[in-house]
């Protein structure tokens, strides 16, 4: 998409980057702490592996990676948000970890240089989502594998109305009440709204040139984890 977009979205998370990790424990109630350990769990990260972590944000999945013994680019389109990430690290993660400001859409990576693809609440946010998941598998290694965790649409009508409610209404509110940026947690539903179906999105996955691509959902379909291999 346009240069334009990215320039929102960086400058947004720039802007709420200080708050993220709080506001995001409470907005989740400390379920994306879980998710989070699950998508890793798929990803199979092993000591010596090149691992890039896209919208690596302020390190969760990255110091993970770090901590199995991987080398992980951790990329983000946001300074601010790597910036949160840089102060978090211990000695040992920032040796192994390499913040840089980039964009998914254009990996600076050369073609097949990395093992694995982690990302995590991230590819919602992208403005193409097509381009980036063919950057991905350009990225890949053969033999390698990415796992996409992120924000997804509930199955059941019912409880995706509840969820809707929660998310479009309750969810800034309470960001805004935390000191959050109400603005910033508006965003939220608006990028999930047209982000694809689970079904969907597995299907662009297999268009992108990926095999063996499954998914899990999680939390009754609030979330969802694709493992797509080249
Ligand atoms: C919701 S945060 C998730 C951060 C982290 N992965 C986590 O699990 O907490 C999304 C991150 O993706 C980044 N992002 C959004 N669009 C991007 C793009 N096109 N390329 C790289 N990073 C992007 C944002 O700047 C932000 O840091």
């Amino acid at each position: 998409m346009s240069d334009a977009h990215d320039r929102e979205i960086a400058m947004m998370f720039d802007r709420i980057a200080a708050r993220y990790d709080f506001l995001n424990r409470v907005l989740s109630f400390g379920t994306d702490i879980g998710w989070r350990r699950r998508a890793l769990a798929r990803a199979d990260i092993r000591s010596g592996m090149t691992v890039l972590d896209v919208g690596a944000g302020t390190g969760d999945l990255s110091f993970a990676a770090a901590s199995r013994g991987a080398h992980v680019v951790a990329i983000d389109l946001s300074a601010g948000m790597l910036a949160v990430l840089a102060s978090r690290a211990t000695e040992a993660q920032r040796e192994r970890i390499q913040p840089t400001v980039g964009n998914a859409e254009r990996l600076p990576l050369p073609d097949a240089s990395v093992d694995r693809i982690i990302t995590g609440f991230t590819v919602r946010n992208v403005g193409d989502l097509g381009t980036a998941l063919a950057e991905f598998r350009r990225a890949l290694r053969p033999g390698g594998r990415a796992v996409v965790l992120e924000l997804s649409h509930p199955p059941n009508t019912a409880f995706a109305l509840l969820y809707s409610l929660y998310f479009d209404r309750i969810a800034p509110a309470v960001a805004a009440l935390l000191g959050g940026d109400r603005e910033a947690y508006r965003y939220l539903p608006r990028s999930l709204r047209p982000f694809p179906s689970a079904d969907r999105l597995a299907a662009m996955l297999r268009d992108a040139g990926f095999r063996n691509v499954s998914y899990e959902r999680l939390t009754l379909g609030i979330a969802a984890i694709h493992v797509a291999e080249v």
